[in-house]
């Protein structure tokens, strides 16, 4: 899976592309991330990118020019064409269908808006997919990215550990319920007792006891993804 991520801001990204699972499957070459600078893209010396809106208004509109021109070079930048997408609040809430869905592309280009936002005819040109993390807003788009990158690459065959992906699997498909509670060693903290059952053995008896506690955490804390 290919990755092309524009913005204006591409030092957000090392950091987060150095964390493990991510940088294993870039060195395994499963999932290849470029950050291109849009800035690169914008005329004159001092690579004006962002211009004050028609009409009037606060803020500054990121010029359609510099942006429509960089996902062009981007695209012809692999044989492959990719899918545009376009982070906003304005966009199609994130989930974890979604995820599945948008998983079917080898390639995506995500676009990462900032300031007041894009010129419309960014969209109307360009016709992205738009994408929103949460009905919350963001300083820019490039958190929105990396939390795209992030559960898009789990879909990845071979990313994640059998164990893992079978545990995703059986969340998203269907089951849509929360984690049973979980712990380890030591079996005391302070007074609080790991449950007697899992130190059972009994297996048949442990199954069952996750998930009765799956249910109560989703009833307790999501009921509404048993109403789903
Ligand atoms: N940019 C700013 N806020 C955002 C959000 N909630 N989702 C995606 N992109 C954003």
């Amino acid at each position: 899976m290919r990755f092309d991520i524009l913005t204006l801001f591409p030092e957000m990204f090392p950091g987060y592309m150095s964390q493990s699972i991510l940088n294993k499957s870039i060195e395994r070459g499963l999932v290849e991330i470029h950050v291109h600078n849009m800035r690169d893209w914008a005329e004159g010396r001092h690579h004006k990118i962002d211009d004050t809106p028609f009409g009037g208004g606060p803020g500054m509109i990121l010029m359609v020019e510099p942006v429509v021109n960089c996902v062009r070079d981007v695209q012809a930048m692999a044989s492959q064409p990719g899918t545009v997408i376009v982070t906003t609040p304005q966009g199609q809430r994130l989930n974890q269908p979604m995820v599945e869905e948008l998983a079917v592309n080898q390639r995506m280009i995500l676009l990462c808006g900032r300031y007041e936002g894009f010129d419309q005819r960014v969209i109307d040109v360009l016709r992205p997919l738009e994408v929103s993390i949460g009905d919350y807003i963001l300083n820019g788009g490039e958190v929105a990215s990396m939390v795209l990158v992030d559960s898009l690459v789990r879909m990845v065959p071979g990313v994640l550990g059998d164990e893992q992906s079978s545990w995703d699997d059986s969340f998203s498909r269907g089951n849509r319920l929360l984690e049973y509670p979980q712990y380890t060693r030591p079996r005391d903290f302070e007074g609080h007792q790991v449950p007697e059952i899992l130190l059972s053995g009994n297996h048949g008896e442990i199954e069952r006891w996750r998930k009765a506690k799956s249910l109560e955490n989703t009833r307790d804390k999501r009921s509404d993804l048993l109403d789903e």
